[in-house]
């Protein structure tokens, strides 16, 4: 077996077993196909300085295409919750700020642990949104909105095909929205920008 399907045998087991334990939590069948991977990882700030914050992280497929478009480990921002995947992550990424801990807490997670960091250039986000209630859904889209520079991209996937969007991203305006085909299930990625404040 060659070192790379080794690792992908390993971050697929760790996937599976997390699953069995926390199927609310991690809310796919599968980890994301890289062609999901790559269209999520197309909407990189266009400044190399900028900070990205990456929601759900799980065994590292979309960290991994972000990295590989181009975006520096030391500007990548990652908060998972389970705390397997988060020490998987920390192996396979050692120069990115790997935070185990829950998104929903992120302006918290933020003021502790990144002090130099007032804002973000996007959130890359494959939280299972629709599995949070609307009161914790609301409460994490207005904490993405603070902490997103205002020309900042929210990127979210959803196994949600249809196209009504979270009432939760109310705050939001949709930029662009399309399916991916080529993952399993197939998934449908949104893309939110602030709508500026009156
Ligand atoms: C659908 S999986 C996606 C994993 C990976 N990004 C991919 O595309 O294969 C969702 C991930 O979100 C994590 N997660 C769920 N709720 C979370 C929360 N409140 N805070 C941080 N991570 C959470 C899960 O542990 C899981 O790793």
């Amino acid at each position: 077996m060659t070192k790379d399907l080794r690792a992908n045998v390993k971050a697929t087991s760790l996937f599976l077993s997390e699953l069995l334990l926390y199927p609310q939590q991690i809310g796919a069948l599968l980890p994301s196909s890289r062609h999901l991977a790559g269209v999520m990882a197309h909407w990189l700030p266009p400044d190399p300085e900028d900070y990205v914050l990456e929601l759900g992280p799980g065994t590292g497929v979309v960290t991994q295409a972000l990295i590989a478009r181009g975006l520096r480990q030391d500007r990548l921002i990652t908060i998972e919750k389970s705390t397997r995947m988060a020490q998987l992550l920390r192996e396979r990424f050692p120069q990115a700020c790997v935070i185990h801990g829950d998104a929903c807490q992120l302006d918290k997670l933020f003021r502790r642990q990144l002090k130099g960091v007032d804002c973000v250039g996007a959130v890359i986000s494959s939280l299972p949104l629709r599995m949070f209630t609307p009161a914790a859904a609301q409460a994490l889209a207005n904490k993405i909105r603070a902490v997103l520079r205002p020309s900042g991209r929210w990127v979210q996937y959803s196994y949600w095909l249809g196209n009504g969007r979270n009432d939760a991203t109310g705050r939001f305006d949709l930029l662009s929205t399309r399916v991916v085909w080529r993952n399993l299930p197939p998934a449908r990625v949104s893309i939110y920008q602030r709508k500026p404040a009156h």
